[in-house]
């Protein structure tokens, strides 16, 4: 089965959306194997966006995944890394599809409510950084 890293972003948390999201993955089918609300240091999120990097925004994505309490899961299920893309919508909420979190919920790129694993291998990676117990 595949896994992989789910982050309901501090404005998802903040706007009280965590059980809206909650219920689309479950009802998706996707398994829900850990769970956690907690608030990230800068260190542990700047490694998490580490590949962002260079970018001009990077600061401002640090400052705002640090800047409350987020939830971090990991799922588990059929493909679920692109399970869960397709479920968040794209990454520019605007540009997402109604029906998706983001295209539901969401106007901004940066304020869009979640974070799932790009490929199996960020996935391994990111599940490492948040769970490092998981088996
Ligand atoms: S992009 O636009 O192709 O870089 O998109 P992506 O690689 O998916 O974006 C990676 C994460 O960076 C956030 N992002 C931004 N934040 C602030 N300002 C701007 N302009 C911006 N562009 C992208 C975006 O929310 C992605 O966060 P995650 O948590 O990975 O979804």
């Amino acid at each position: 089965m595949e896994r992989t890293l789910v982050l309901i972003k501090p404005d998802g948390v903040a706007r009280n959306l965590v059980g809206e999201i909650l219920t689309r993955i479950e009802r998706k089918g996707l398994r829900i194997v850990a769970m956690e609300l907690r608030t990230l240091d800068e260190g542990t999120a700047k490694t998490h966006y580490e590949e962002h990097a260079s970018r001009p925004f990077f600061p401002s994505l640090v400052e705002f995944i640090t800047s409350g309490p987020l939830i971090a899961m990991v799922l588990e299920g059929e493909r679920s890394v692109e399970a869960f893309r397709a479920l968040a919508g794209a990454t520019d909420p605007v540009a997402a599809g109604p029906g998706t979190i983001r295209g539901d919920f969401a106007l901004e790129v940066q304020a869009n409510l979640v974070h799932g694993s790009d490929s199996t291998y960020s996935a391994e990676r990111e599940i490492k950084l948040f769970f490092p117990d998981l088996g």
